[in-house]
């Protein structure tokens, strides 16, 4: 279990993690407009610190609404082998709790931090933390992504659905004759995918996320 600094901080052995803030701006769009951070979605990209921005205040309002939102993820010491210095923001990771009622549990780090551990780390608190509180604990990864599906398996989150496209769509997302669909997220819903939760979801819950692509 994590060790709680602070009533919003998390503390694990080499990291720390603290709410988003506005003060996060430049080191966590760095790292949100970084291409090989995107590598599986590409067009997720943030081009514009306005992105990041509009990221932040949705953790902002979600910390009010749910008490979690999205932490920013710093080294408590100098990360050996890399120039990323003690008190560097390596990533983010994420509780937001969206519209349909459930969490949307994930994580994004810099690729110089890649391959010690330290998403298993971060996410480990983070979910610890996020599954206290009443809200269902959900994950969306693309099934390409091995990594992120790795860390959702290790933390101890269960696969709940995979497959492509929208309940009542064609797998690209073109709506069924007659069917009442969300408009297709463009980006991913034509992408295999993996959905994770730390409960089993109501039919209807399910599908509100798997609309979210
Ligand atoms: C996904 C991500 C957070 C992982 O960060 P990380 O610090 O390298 O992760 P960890 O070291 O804690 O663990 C990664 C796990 O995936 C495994 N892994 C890594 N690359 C892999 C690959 N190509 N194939 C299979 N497994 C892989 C590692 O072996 C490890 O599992 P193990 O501990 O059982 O050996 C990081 O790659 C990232 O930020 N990617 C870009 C953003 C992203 O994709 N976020 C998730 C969106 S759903």
């Amino acid at each position: 279990m994590p060790e709680f600094s602070a009533a919003e901080s998390l503390v694990t052995a080499r990291l720390r993690l603290d709410p988003l803030a506005a003060a996060d701006l430049a080191g966590v769009h760095a790292i949100y407009a970084d291409p090989d951070t995107w590598r599986h979605l590409p067009s997720g990209r943030h081009t514009t610190l306005a992105q990041t921005d509009r990221m932040v205040d949705e953790s902002e309002r979600s910390w009010a609404a749910s008490g979690l939102g999205r932490w920013t993820i710093r080294l408590r010491s100098d990360l050996p082998g890399t120039n990323l210095p003690a008190g560097s923001i390596i990533g983010v990771a994420s509780a937001t709790l969206m519209e349909c009622g459930a969490r949307n549990f994930g994580y994004r780090l810099t690729p110089a931090s890649w391959g010690v551990g330290l998403a298993t780390e971060a996410a480990t608190a983070a979910l610890a933390v996020a599954r206290a509180s009443t809200f269902p604990v959900t994950a969306r990864a693309l099934a390409a992504n091995l990594a992120s599906v790795r860390v959702l398996e290790r933390i101890g989150l269960t696969r709940v659905w995979s497959g492509r496209g929208l309940p009542g769509a064609e797998p690209d997302g073109t709506p069924l004759a007659g069917a009442d669909t969300a408009p297709p997220h463009p980006h991913s819903i034509a992408l295999e995918r993996v959905i994770f939760a730390d409960r089993p979801l109501p039919g209807e819950l399910l599908a509100a996320i798997i609309r979210l692509g």
